[in-house]
């Protein structure tokens, strides 16, 4: 199949949700190299059964690293914090479709100047983005249900990738889509041949031995899947 290929700069955004969180400096530091982003999960224990972090923990990274924060917003009622992740450092946010209330989020956060993403479970269809894909900077095409690090990539959701591509291609839209769930070195091929430019991966950046290695590996593998296509073509 021919790839979909992005103008858009190939970026690798380590999750901290899978690094050592009595230690996460140390782990921001280590990674940093071989990082554009840096991808933070947060979950309210409502719209996810897990709780992690919120302003305060972002703030306290602020003050350690100028590394773009590109926040994950997995929470029913992001209208709420979206001025506190801001204030706290955020760059970018990223709030899901499901919870409903999109034009007004993406007003939202467009008043706060925060970068604009929009997040979609693997079972909620690309007509639920579509109508917004000329009003955000960023589409998060969740590649496992949000929740927990460590499962395993959900190859079903390419095609829903490869649609937001092709939209932003025919509507000369410069969007960032973003794969996040079950990214390593083996996955990310598909996901960057199928049009997607931001790559995040937890487990396999800090549940590695080595996660600046793998961090590289990750987005090698994703420049060179393109590339030899695009060579080939
Ligand atoms: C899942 C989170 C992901 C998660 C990815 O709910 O949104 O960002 O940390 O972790 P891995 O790469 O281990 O699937
Ligand atoms: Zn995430």
């Amino acid at each position: 199949m021919e790839p979909t290929s992005s103008a858009q700069p190939m970026r690798l955004a380590p999750s901290i949700l899978s690094a050592d969180f009595g230690n996460l400096a140390a782990a921001v530091d280590l990674v940093t190299p071989g990082s554009d982003w840096l991808h933070v999960d947060v979950m309210d224990g409502h719209f996810v059964p897990n709780l992690t972090i919120g302003p305060p923990v972002v703030s306290s990274l602020r003050d350690h690293t100028d590394l773009f924060f590109d926040t994950h917003l997995m929470i029913t009622d992001p209208a709420r914090y979206l001025e506190p992740f801001r204030d706290a450092g955020s760059n970018g946010c990223t709030v899901h479709v499901e919870v409903g209330q999109t034009g007004a989020l993406i007003a939202q956060m467009r008043d706060l100047g925060l970068r604009v993403g929009l997040a979609a479970n693997p079972d909620t269809p690309f007509e639920a983005l579509e109508p917004y894909l000329d009003q955000v900077d960023l589409i998060l095409c969740m590649t496992v249900f949000p929740g927990f690090g460590g499962q395993s990539f959900i190859a079903e959701v390419m095609p829903k990738v490869r649609r937001v591509r092709e939209a932003a291609l025919a509507a000369s839209l410069s969007l960032d889509v973003e794969v996040d769930g079950g990214i390593d070195e083996t996955t990310v091929v598909d996901a960057a041949r199928s049009g997607a430019n931001v790559f995040v991966a937890g487990s396999a950046v800090f549940g590695r031995p080595h996660p600046l290695e793998s961090a590289t590996a990750i987005l090698r593998a994703a420049i060179g899947a393109t590339s030899a296509y695009e060579e080939r073509s």
